[in-house]
């Protein structure tokens, strides 16, 4: 790392509430608690960052840079594809039809926008919402192993093809196979389920949705009857 690179990177780990010892140029960090006033401080600054992005070339036909949003001590994080045209509008994730959807999927088990923190893999439209490019995840994935990195989720729902092959490192042709079953990232539990804009495409798959759903909710009390 370069040497301002590594101040701001020092300065992050501070804010996150880390004890930081420095052994001949390398960062040995120990983990401990963080604070949600961290969290917020140390995503402000990272969406400050892709705001201005220009890695790849959906800038140049972007309105607006969907960072993400939600509750950054939260439990749950979800993980979409690209922002579509209301949301590129907007600068926010999931808000059209796709995201009317994924409000009352998360209602139905209990769940609402704000506890949750809600992310795409890519940060700009592509145009006509085709489909990301290799090269455009590789320049944005940065941005979102960063987000999860600072929030810390303990479960991770992928919603479709693109976000499980980006978090697993797979294929996306192994999404069939994937979907519905609880998988191991980093410690964190990830569960990849349909996109919420392919429920509305094929109605037939809400009822397998259904299943991933209360397997979702399944996990979260699991983990609160462990923690409390
Ligand atoms: N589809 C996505 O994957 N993300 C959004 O934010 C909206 C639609
Ligand atoms: Fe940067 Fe990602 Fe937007 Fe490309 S999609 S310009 S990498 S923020």
């Amino acid at each position: 790392m370069k040497n301002d690179k590594l101040k701001q990177y020092f300065k992050s780990e501070e804010l996150l509430g880390r004890g930081i010892y420095w052994v001949e140029n390398t960062v040995i960090k120990t983990t401990s608690n963080v604070t949600k006033e961290g969290k917020v401080k140390v995503l402000d600054e990272l969406k400050n960052e892709v705001l201005r992005c220009k890695k790849c070339e959906l800038h140049k036909t972007r309105n607006k840079v969907v960072f993400g949003e939600g509750n950054p001590n939260c439990v749950i994080m979800l993980v979409g594809e690209a922002p579509g045209r209301e949301e590129d509008l907007q600068g926010r994730p999931f808000v059209g039809e796709a995201g009317k959807l994924l409000d009352k999927m998360l209602e139905a088990i209990g769940f609402s926008r704000e506890d949750v923190y809600i992310a795409n893999v890519l940060k700009c439209r592509p145009p006509g919402n085709r489909d990301p490019l290799p090269e455009e995840i590789r320049a944005c994935k940065d941005y979102l192993m960063r987000q999860i990195e600072i929030i810390k989720p303990s479960i991770i729902l992928t919603l479709g093809k693109f976000a499980t092959s980006v978090i697993l490192d797979k294929s996306r042709y192994e999404f069939s196979r994937l979907r519905g079953k609880i998988c191991d990232w980093k410690g964190i539990k990830v569960l990849p389920t349909f996109h919420p804009a392919a429920l509305l495409r094929h109605r037939g798959w809400k009822k397998e949705a259904w299943e991933h759903l209360k397997l979702l909710r399944r996990l979260y009390d699991e983990r609160e009857e462990r923690t409390n």
